[in-house]
């Protein structure tokens, strides 16, 4: 599973552990003689990086982004693009004591589980710190948004809502002159008793084109979503009036349409997995930071009870560090969604678009082809567990069958069909039956 690589236009391969040595990306297909935006991605860390405020983790790096491949006198040379930020304040031996216990909330148990191993030390690869990469990758693609703004601003942090807005400088993103003084107040006590809390922030994307997110695995709702809930902390997510649509009936919630355009807008903005060109409108919820300074009781990796108190630097609520990773990754999916639609529209393109383009597709056929085999071999073992012949005709004339008219109603040659598949069939049969040949025990022949 290539799980820390992210896209399809701007694709990058994330790497680096909370306490390592470093944390950084490679990004690759980038076009040669283009000028590295050093200065933005540089803009966009310092955004990320934790604030010097009272609620903030006492972790204190530069973040400074340092190229180590791909750019020559600040262009572009279309080799694979290395950026990298050394942790300098990194400090493993805190975790030393943490090192066979699994801390409540953080991602140590399911890791072990899967894994058998994992980087205890602040959480490793699961760690605020690798959103590094995620950002540092989305300070590339502001070029592609031109004039779309994103705003991003908490609603709700415990149990303080923000119900007036205005725009004043707050080390929160606070929304709400009104009760700021509650919550610092509020956030005060929590983090004096060694607590922390949760909350939930509200998006809205101002200047987005119609025609953006494609059916049906590409929805651009689907896909924000996924970078979402894909950060560390985020347990849920509501597109337009999300949940309270339960509350509306068909009459109520249906955006209605006159030729001066939508009437409301209870979708968010997104009809069919496609932006209708309205204001672009979610919300996520951000759950309380799982490292407290409060006695917990959990295990040891060999099953023994014990209580732990976590404590350490750690931020009283996740949402001010969340709001610029959120930022960054709605920036990577727009940026996908907007390369497509380039494409689709049939808009200037140049040679070396195009050949990006066809690259990509084909790596997506060689990971399906890849996907294909794997999944073949499975069936060879089936097969052989349940006595049953490698070969049936009659299915592949089938399937052959099926294809051919798909291939019809897509307008791709029916023969070219055939022979690409007689090939793959052709192959999946040799994977199975080289499955077989090797859990066969030596003295048993194949019947
Ligand atoms: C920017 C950022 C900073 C974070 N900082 C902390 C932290 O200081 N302490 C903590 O317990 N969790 C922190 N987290 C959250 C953990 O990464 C998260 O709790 C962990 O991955 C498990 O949560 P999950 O199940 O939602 O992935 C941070 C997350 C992000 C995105």
């Amino acid at each position: 599973m290539k799980g820390n690589s992210y896209g399809r236009f701007l694709g990058f391969t994330a790497f680096g552990e909370s306490h390592g040595p470093a944390i950084g990306l490679v990004i690759e297909d980038v076009k040669p003689g283009i000028e590295f935006p050093l200065a933005e991605i540089q803009k966009t860390l310092n955004e990320r990086k934790p604030g010097t405020g009272k609620f903030s983790t006492s972790r204190q790096e530069k973040d400074d982004i340092q190229i180590l491949s791909g750019v020559l006198d600040g262009v572009t040379t279309g080799m694979p693009i290395c950026l990298i930020v050394y942790n300098q304040d990194a400090k493993p031996a805190d975790y030393e004591h943490l090192k066979n216990i699994f801390r409540p909330g953080h991602a140590d148990y399911s890791l072990f589980q899967k894994f058998k191993i994992y980087d205890y030390r602040g959480g490793g690869r699961a760690s605020g710190r690798e959103t590094i990469s995620r950002v540092a990758a989305a300070g590339m693609v502001d070029k592609i948004l031109k004039d779309i703004e994103i705003k991003i601003y908490p609603l709700q942090i415990g149990k303080i809502e923000a119900t007036k807005f205005s725009e004043f400088a707050n080390e929160l993103n606070w929304p709400d002159e009104t009760n700021y003084d509650e919550l610092v107040q509020y956030l005060e006590k929590i983090k004096s008793s060694g607590n922390s809390v949760g909350g939930i922030v509200e998006v809205q994307i101002n200047n987005l084109p119609a025609s953006l997110g494609d059916p049906v695995f590409e929805k651009l709702d689907a896909n924000l979503a996924k970078a979402i809930l894909s950060i560390g902390g985020v347990k849920g997510i509501e597109f337009g009036d999300g949940f309270q649509l339960t509350k509306l009936t068909g009459a109520e919630s249906n955006d209605q349409i006159d030729e001066t355009g939508f009437l409301s807008n209870h979708a968010g903005g997104i009809l069919g997995g496609i932006s209708t060109g309205q204001i672009l409108k979610f919300r996520f919820v951000v759950k309380p930071t799982s490292s407290i300074n409060i006695e917990q009781q959990t295990i040891t990796h060999d099953g023994k009870n014990i209580t732990i108190k976590v404590g350490g630097r750690h931020d009283v609520c996740l949402i001010p560090r969340l709001i610029p990773v959120a930022k960054a990754m709605i920036k990577l999916v727009l940026a996908d969604a907007v390369s497509y639609q380039k494409l689709v529209k049939s808009q200037k393109q140049d040679l070396l678009d195009y050949r990006e383009a066809l690259d990509k597709i084909d790596e997506d056929i060689l990971i399906a082809l890849k996907r294909r085999m794997e999944i073949s071999q499975l069936i060879g073992k089936f097969k052989q567990e349940n006595n049953l012949s490698i070969e049936n005709k009659e299915r592949e004339n089938e399937l052959l069958i099926s294809l051919k008219e798909k291939a019809r109603e897509l307008d791709i040659s029916e023969n070219l069909t055939e022979i690409l598949w007689q090939s793959i069939i052709e192959k999946s049969k040799e994977m199975q039956c080289k499955t077989v040949a090797s859990t066969v025990p030596k003295n048993k022949s194949m019947s």
